[in-house]
C-alpha cells in the first residue's frame, strides 16, 4: 500500500511544491486549502503522476475541517506523513504590537499555532499505527528556545523542524 501524506495550505506555494514532491516520492496526498480553484488545480496536476488524491477546500481553524481530512487519510490506509503548512502572515506591513490589530492577532496564532497543534493531537492515533512523521513548517519571525526559555541565536531563515518520531520528545519549542 503507497503511504498517505496530508498536506494543508497546498494550493500554491511551498505546500504545492511539497505536494508535487511527495507525489513523485510515491505517495497518496490529501490536500487543504481555502481557495478551491486553486486546489483542484493542484490536485488534477498531481494526479496526473498517478497518486491518488483528495482534495478538501476549507479553513484549518474549522475543528470540521480538520475532522474531514483525517477522515480521509484514516479511509486512505492512515497518514504517515503530516505536513502543517497552510499559515497566516498576519498583517503586513507588521504594525508595532501596541497598534495590533487584536481580531487578526488571533487569527495568526489561531491559524499558525492552535490548528496544527489540534490537527497533530487528532492524527496522532493514525501516525502511531504508521509510525509516520510530523513536519511543521514554520516562519522567519521564528526563533528556536531550549526547553529553559534560552534563546538559541537569532530568528533563522524558514525551516522545517526536524522530524521526529514521538512529537513529546522535542527539546525545542518555538517563541513568538
Ligand atoms: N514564502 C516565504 O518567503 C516564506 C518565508 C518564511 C516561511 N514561510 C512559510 O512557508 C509556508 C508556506 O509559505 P508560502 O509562501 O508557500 O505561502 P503561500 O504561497 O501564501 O501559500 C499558503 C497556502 O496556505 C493556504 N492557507 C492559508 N491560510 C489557510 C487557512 N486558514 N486554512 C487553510 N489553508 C490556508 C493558502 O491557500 P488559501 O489562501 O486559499 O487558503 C495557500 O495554499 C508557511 O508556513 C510560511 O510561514 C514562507
Amino acid at each position: 500500500m503507497r503511504s498517505v501524506a496530508l498536506v494543508t495550505g497546498a494550493g500554491r506555494g511551498l505546500g504545492r511544491v511539497l505536494a508535487t514532491f511527495l507525489a513523485g516520492q510515491g505517495h497518496d496526498l490529501v490536500i487543504s486549502a481555502r481557495t478551491d480553484t486553486e486546489l483542484e488545480e493542484v490536485a488534477r496536476s498531481l494526479r496526473s503522476t498517478g497518486a491518488k488524491v483528495a482534495a478538501f477546500p476549507g479553513n484549518i481553524t474549522d475543528p470540521g475541517h480538520r475532522t474531514r481530512l483525517l477522515q480521509e487519510t484514516s479511509a486512505m490506509g492512515g497518514v504517515s506523513l503530516l505536513v502543517n503548512n497552510a499559515s497566516d502572515l498576519g498583517e503586513t506591513p507588521r504594525p508595532d504590537l501596541a497598534q495590533a490589530s487584536l481580531e487578526l492577532f488571533r487569527t495568526t496564532l489561531e491559524t499558525n499555532l492552535v490548528a496544527p497543534l489540534a490537527l497533530i493531537q487528532e492524527a496522532l492515533p493514525q501516525l502511531e499505527r504508521t509510525r509516520g512523521l510530523i513536519v511543521n513548517i514554520t516562519a522567519t519571525l521564528v526563533k528556536p528556545v531550549t526547553k529553559d526559555g534560552e534563546s538559541t541565536g537569532p530568528a533563522k531563515p524558514p525551516s522545517t523542524s526536524s522530524p521526529k518520531r514521538s512529537p513529546s520528545n522535542s527539546n525545542h519549542r518555538a517563541s513568538l
